[in-house]
């Protein structure tokens, strides 16, 4: 045997890591099929390659908290949306939050925390592009995936920019117990608007009432929307915020009121379908009530969040806005199945997956 070959016949003591980064590969989850119907782990490939290492004017990101978002089953389609689709073999596209791990990049220094659309993976490169560096001191890291980011700022905009809410209103807003639709009700609410949520089930509605401010909650899961909407809504709908399209949808136009705005920010009931979306049977509703049905993107006031987000910050701060993160821990490895858990309506706010380093 060489000097300097392992004995492996002696007995060795157990080996323990050495100091460092605890995860020495970056594990990915890849795009390997697109879903028919509802998504499922077979969609997704694991992989893993050496961690990457920066050239000049980019930075490595150690990835901490994973963003679940509905648009993400879009994303898994063929084709454009609004956005692009992830491509077949590609790094299955997140918003995430991480730390800045090494450095080329004149803006980013190791040790900053930065956010981005830096996939499912547990390190990224990345040049800047779309990157905003974030301060964990301000707030728990995982609030800037949600309420401090895209998802909060859909509800901003959505209602103040879109809906253009009024004091005296009545806001209905559907997915009312997730990331977009709590800040709806609470921005509502803040605005001097009466806040109506529709969600699934006893205890989000109860929470949506009792915890952070809603006038009203239905159950749409154990009640009549339409009737549930006559009694809860008793001088009808002047913004119906629609997160999920479907029934729903159908049931908020029956209960206009005159100038109604209806805001389509999503429509997640029907994302899985295998049929053509179910459109509105009564759109018809919107001609009496002289309403407008207007979709955006939230995207589009990209040159807006930093002043939406210090607005939203201060509302945290000062107490009138609760925010809620749902983080669950799993690694990459269970992206898919904790994706699911949107359409299931097993998240109440947003839905965020721990992914390793804090
Ligand atoms: N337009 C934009 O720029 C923009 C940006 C961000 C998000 N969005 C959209 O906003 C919506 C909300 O997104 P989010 O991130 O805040 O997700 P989320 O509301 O936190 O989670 C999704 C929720 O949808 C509900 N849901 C699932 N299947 C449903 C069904 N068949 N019928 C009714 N409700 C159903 C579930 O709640 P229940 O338990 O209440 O069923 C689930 O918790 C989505 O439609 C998303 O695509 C749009």
């Amino acid at each position: 045997m060489a000097a300097d070959a392992p004995d492996t016949t002696a007995e060795e003591p157990p080996q323990t890591a050495a100091p460092g980064p605890a995860i020495a590969l970056n594990h990915q989850v890849r795009l390997a099929a697109r879903p028919s119907g509802m998504l499922k782990r077979s969609d997704f490939e694991f992989t893993h390659e050496p961690i990457p290492v920066p050239s000049d004017g980019e930075f490595a990101v150690e990835i901490s908290h994973i963003s679940l978002d509905p648009a993400m089953r879009g994303w898994m389609n063929a084709g454009a949306t609004y956005i692009e689709g992830v491509e077949l073999g590609d790094v299955m596209r997140a918003g995430a939050v991480g730390r800045v791990s090494a450095s080329k990049h004149p803006g980013f220094s190791v040790g900053d925390h930065a956010c981005g659309i830096f996939g499912v993976q547990e390190h990224a490169l990345s040049d800047g592009r779309g990157v905003i560096k974030v301060d964990p001191a301000l707030a728990p890291i995982e609030t800037y995936l949600g309420t401090l980011a895209m998802t909060g700022l859909t509800a901003y905009f959505g209602l103040l920019d879109v809906a253009k809410v009024r004091e005296g209103e009545t806001v209905v807003v559907s997915g009312a117990a997730g990331a977009v639709g709590s800040v709806v009700g609470q921005i509502a609410k803040i605005k001097g608007a009466r806040a109506v949520g529709i969600a699934g089930g006893a205890d989000k509605c109860r929470w949506l009432t009792e915890e952070i401010g809603f006038d009203a909650a239905i159950d749409y899961k154990n009640e009549d929307v339409r009737a549930a909407l006559r009694e809860r809504a008793p001088d009808r709908v002047d913004v119906y915020f629609d997160n999920v399209g479907g029934e729903i949808l159908d049931a908020a136009l029956a209960r206009l009121a005159r100038g109604a705005r209806v805001v389509i920010c999503g429509a997640i009931s029907q994302y899985n379908n295998t049929t053509p979306y179910r459109g509105p049977a009564n759109y018809i509703a919107l001609l009496p009530a002289r309403a407008a049905m207007i979709g955006f993107v939230v995207f589009d006031y990209a040159d807006r969040y930093g002043e939406a987000a210090a607005e939203l910050a201060g509302w945290i701060a000062d107490g009138r806005l609760v925010s809620r993160e749902e983080v669950l821990e799993g690694g990459v490895d269970a992206f898919p199945e904790t994706l699911l858990r949107l359409f299931s309506g097993e998240n109440t706010g947003k839905l965020v997956l721990h992914v390793g380093a804090r």
